[in-house]
This record gives structure tokens, sequence and C-alpha cells, in this order.
């Protein structure tokens, strides 16, 4: 009898190297009856014949359109804008359930095709948490771009184009070698560092060899006095990694840094969190959004004064896509084992609740 049907679709965005479904998860599943069809993805992180060699049948590129309705489909990022109507069930990040720009002409193509979205950002556990996500890779790239970034600073010169990693011992070993053989010496102190994102900071931190004293590690407990804090400007390197829930206290200003002159030891701010554009965000000392090419931003310091600057890449775990995938892969992998009953398991069934109302939503919004 055939096993559950899965299609691992290619991911069209640009850079994107990172897979919803690897070759260790695609074997797992294939173990417990899966079929598991896999798109030829020269972009892919992972080479077609590591999901051949486990046992995954491997189709076209960007043929998913063909596969039967019946066959749920698994990316990451969203699909390229099109009027196509979908009638398959989509398991992805679609990014149209927060009134994003074009939120209801995703959903309208789902409408008119009588397709299914399962939206990665929305499969929770039992209590409320998402069962997958980025974060923690997102937090050790983020600290390592920002050792590069200081490494440069040293030199008076400005960080140059960060490239995905083929693995984290590259990216670790890369920047150990820009710092000399070592971070030892080196102060960090990381804000939210029980989430996600600042484990993987704190981690990253260890491994390029910084002294556990001189990693600060700050989450709710510490910023509960309310900033702006001096500990900030004490340290070479400051990521933030707070989830931002309400307006607080900015952490850093303008002023103080100004007011530190060059008694200042910060020389780098990691913004993992990327609240650029949030009225609340707590790091109020830059405006945009940096990216792969141009890594960082200087901020306003005052003349004469020692330069710092700001790193708030927002699709940072682009840089480890490796080990990004597997572990966003294999915490998705006991809810993709549920699919076969994803009419009764809860994380389907809620997700499916969600997709129903925002796709009622969205049939209002256009008048369908
Ligand atoms: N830049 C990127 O590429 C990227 C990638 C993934 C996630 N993110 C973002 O990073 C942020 C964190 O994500 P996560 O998955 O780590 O969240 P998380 O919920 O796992 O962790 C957030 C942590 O911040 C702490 N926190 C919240 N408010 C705080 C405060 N005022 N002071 C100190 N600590 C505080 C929480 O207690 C928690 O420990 C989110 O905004 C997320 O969107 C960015």
């Amino acid at each position: 009898m055939p096993g559950q049907p899965l299609w691992l679709r290619c991911e069209k965005k640009e850079f994107e190297r990172r897979a919803a479904l690897t070759p260790t998860t695609a074997k797992k599943l294939l173990d417990a009856g899966f079929d598991i069809f896999v798109e030829r993805d020269e972009q892919r992180i992972f080479n077609d014949p590591e999901y051949e060699a486990v046992g995954c049948k491997l189709v076209d590129n960007n043929t998913w359109p063909s596969a039967p309705v019946t066959t749920p489909i698994i990316g990451l990022k969203e699909l390229p804008e099109s009027d196509e109507a979908l009638p398959h069930t989509h398991i992805q990040f679609a990014h149209c359930y927060k009134g994003q720009a074009g939120w209801s002409s995703v959903l309208a193509r789902f409408h008119r095709g009588g397709g299914t979205l399962y939206d990665l950002e929305f499969l929770t556990d039992a209590s409320g948490r998402r069962v997958a996500a980025f974060g923690f890779h997102a937090g050790f790239a983020g600290a390592a771009a920002g050792a590069l970034a200081f490494a440069s600073q040293k030199k008076d010169e400005k960080l140059g184009r960060l490239e995905p990693y083929a693995n984290e011992e590259s990216m670790v070993n890369a920047v150990k070698r820009t710092l000399g053989g070592s971070g030892k010496g080196v102060k960090a102190l990381v804000i939210g560092a029980l989430g996600r994102c600042g484990r993987g900071a704190v981690d990253l931190f260890r491994k390029i060899g910084l002294e556990e004293d001189d990693i600060f590690k700050w989450d709710l407990a510490e910023t509960a006095k309310g900033g702006p804090f001096q500990e900030i400007l004490d340290v070479d390197i400051f990521v933030n990694c707070i989830y931002l829930a309400s307006k607080i206290p900015s952490f850093v200003t303008q002023e103080k840094i100004i007011a530190a002159g060059n008694q200042r030891r910060l020389r780098v701010v990691v913004d993992v969190s990327c609240d650029t554009t949030n009225p609340f965000n707590p790091i109020p000392i830059y405006k945009i959004n940096t990216t792969f090419p141009e890594p960082t931003v200087p901020v306003d310091v005052g003349p004469g004064n020692p330069a710092l600057s700001v790193i708030s890449i927002d699709h940072l775990p682009t840089l480890l896509p490796r080990e990004a995938s597997e572990q966003f892969s294999s915490d998705l992998l006991p809810s993709l084992l549920e699919l076969p009953n994803r009419k009764t398991a809860r994380v389907w069934m809620d997700a499916e609740a969600l997709y129903r109302e925002k796709l009622a939503e969205a049939v209002k919004a256009e008048g369908l």
C-alpha cells in the first residue's frame, strides 16, 4: 500500500539555500512509511544525491503543480507571485496572516484552487509555542557577523560582503582566524539570552573562545530595572535577541553613546531582533536593515569618538543553511509524522482552523 506522500519543492527566492526537509528527516519519514518526492534543486545546500541515497524519489525542478492534488507540497519560503489557482495542500511560510502587502491575493489563490495552507509560522505546541523556528542559528550567525565586524573595526576597516558558510565549523574557524586565532579577551553582552536566538549567540561566543565570564547573559530579570544600560557601552559587542512585545525603555541611546566619548568600549551592535521600524525599537540608534552585501551601518557617535556599527540583517539563518535546515526540520519532524492524521491531530487542526479564518477574511476583502 502506498504511504503518505510528501513533495519537497524547490525554493525560488534568491540566496535561499535552506530546505524544509533534509536528507536526515526525509529518511525518518521514509522509515515511517512516507513516500517522499524531492524536486531537483541546484540552489539547495543539500545535493540531490543526498536525498536519493536515503530513498527519496527525485523529480524535476519546479514540477509540483503537476503533482497529484492529494500530495501535500512542502517548502520554506512563499511561492513566487502569480494568479494561478492553488489546488494542493501547501506547508510553508506564506507571510499572509498579518495583513502583509498582497495577503488577500495569496489566499485568494487557495480559495480559487480549493487548496489548503498550513503556515509553518503558526504550527504550535499545546502551550502555543512554535514547534519549529530558525532562531538559534539567527543568533549564532548574528554573533559571528558581529565578531567579524569587530575584527574589521579594530583595523579601521568596514566589514565586507557576507556569504553563506558550508557548515558551522567553517563559520567558527573563519571567525576565529579573523580575530587572530581566538575571541579570548573580547567581551560580549547578549540580551534575550534565554530565548532561541540568544542561546545561539551565546553558543557562538563560546565556540570562538570568549571566556565564560566575558559573555554577559541578560534576560527579563536583568533588564527589569529599565534602560538605558551603561553595561552595554562597557562590552565590545552587544547582541539584542529579545522578543519585543510592548513598549520598553531604550536599552541604549545615541545621547549616551555620544556622552561616553572615547570611554566607550562598545564597537558593534547586532540587532538580531531587527525591530528596525517598530516605534518601540529599544535600540533607536539606526534606521535601516542591513544586508549580506552591506552588513553594517555606522552610528553617528559624535566627532572624534571611536566608530560604532550596527548589523540589522533580518534573514541571518541563511548564513548557515545546512545546520539551520537540520534543526528546523528535526523540530518539525514530530508534526510531520502526524500528517497522515491531520484531520484529527491538534497541531494540524489548529493550523487549518487558522487558515480557514484567514481565508474567510481574504474572501471578504477580495469580494469573492
Ligand atoms: N534577524 C533574523 O534573521 C531573525 C531570525 C529569527 C528570529 N528573529 C527575531 O528574533 C527575536 C527573538 O526570537 P526568538 O525565537 O529567540 O524568541 P524567544 O521567544 O525564543 O526568545 C526571546 C527572549 O527574549 C526575552 N525578552 C523579551 N523581552 C525582554 C526584555 N525586555 N529584556 C530582556 N529579555 C527579554 C524573553 O524572555 C526570551 O528569553 C524575534 O523578534 C524574532 O522575530 C530574527
